[in-house]
């Protein structure tokens, strides 16, 4: 199993509320889902703990059959770096490098930069005239588009995406969420997809939805 959660619980330190009670899930390699749920429900707190950027009070979550729990926060990291990909609401991109610096970033760290590879992602997500230039000149389905390009560059086992199209109008946000999608089917990559759309979660063949601290 690619992803496997089993009963994973998580209460923010002073919080009276667990935000996560329990929490179990498998996903395939190459499965896709959609995670749905309001605000505050503990759908970013989720993406976390899967990847590695928190760990859980209790429970376990392993990927590739390797436990995140015992590993320290370098094990992780390596463990991030190599294998999950994870693409923020709020691009993160690194305003002093150009477009195709940020694509080779993280794929740098991980070592496995392949600039064809990283060629073929900004010509498809259509972003090769714009490889000089820097993220504050660009607009924001632009921006979000080399997010997507610098996650999957490393070439990510698991892709997580939390609400990548959230700051995109409607139909900005089909496009990106349609070139995603493809792209990620391609490489074969696991994928799970923060939305509050419910149109766009209704494209996914698969759904959870976080509600009182567990996925329904
Ligand atoms: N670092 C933190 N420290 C303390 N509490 C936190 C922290 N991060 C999140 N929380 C709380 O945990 C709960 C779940 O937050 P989370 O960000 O996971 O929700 P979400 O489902 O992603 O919401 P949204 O749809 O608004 O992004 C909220 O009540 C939030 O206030
Ligand atoms: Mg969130």
């Amino acid at each position: 199993m690619l992803l496997s959660l089993r009963e994973v619980t998580k209460t923010y330190p002073g919080a009276e509320t667990a935000v996560l009670r329990g929490v179990s899930l498998a996903l395939e390699a190459g499965g896709m889902l959609a995670l749905t749920g309001e605000s505050g429900s503990g759908k970013s707190t989720l993406l976390h703990l899967i990847g590695g950027l928190d760990t859980a009070d209790s429970g376990s979550v392993a990927i590739d059959g390797t436990d995140l729990t015992p590993l320290d926060d370098p094990g992780r990291a390596r463990l991030r770096r190599g294998t999950v990909g994870v693409i923020f609401q709020q691009f993160n991109l690194i305003p002093s490098l150009t477009v195709a610096a940020n694509i080779a970033f993280q794929a740098r760290l991980a070592g496995r930069h392949d600039a064809a590879h990283a060629q073929a992602l900004a010509q498809r997500l259509g972003l090769a005239g714009h490889l000089d230039k820097y993220p504050e000149q660009l607009s924001g389905g632009q921006q979000q588009r080399v997010a997507i390009a610098r996650t999957l560059a490393p070439r990510p086992r698991l892709v997580l995406a939390d609400e990548p199209t959230g700051n995109l109008d409607e139909a900005t946000a089909d496009t990106v969420f349609a070139l995603l999608c493809e792209l990620v089917a391609e490489t074969g990559a696991g994928l799970i997809l923060v939305t509050h759309s419910e149109r766009l979660a209704a494209r996914m063949r698969r759904r959870m939805h976080l509600s009182a601290g567990q996925l329904t």
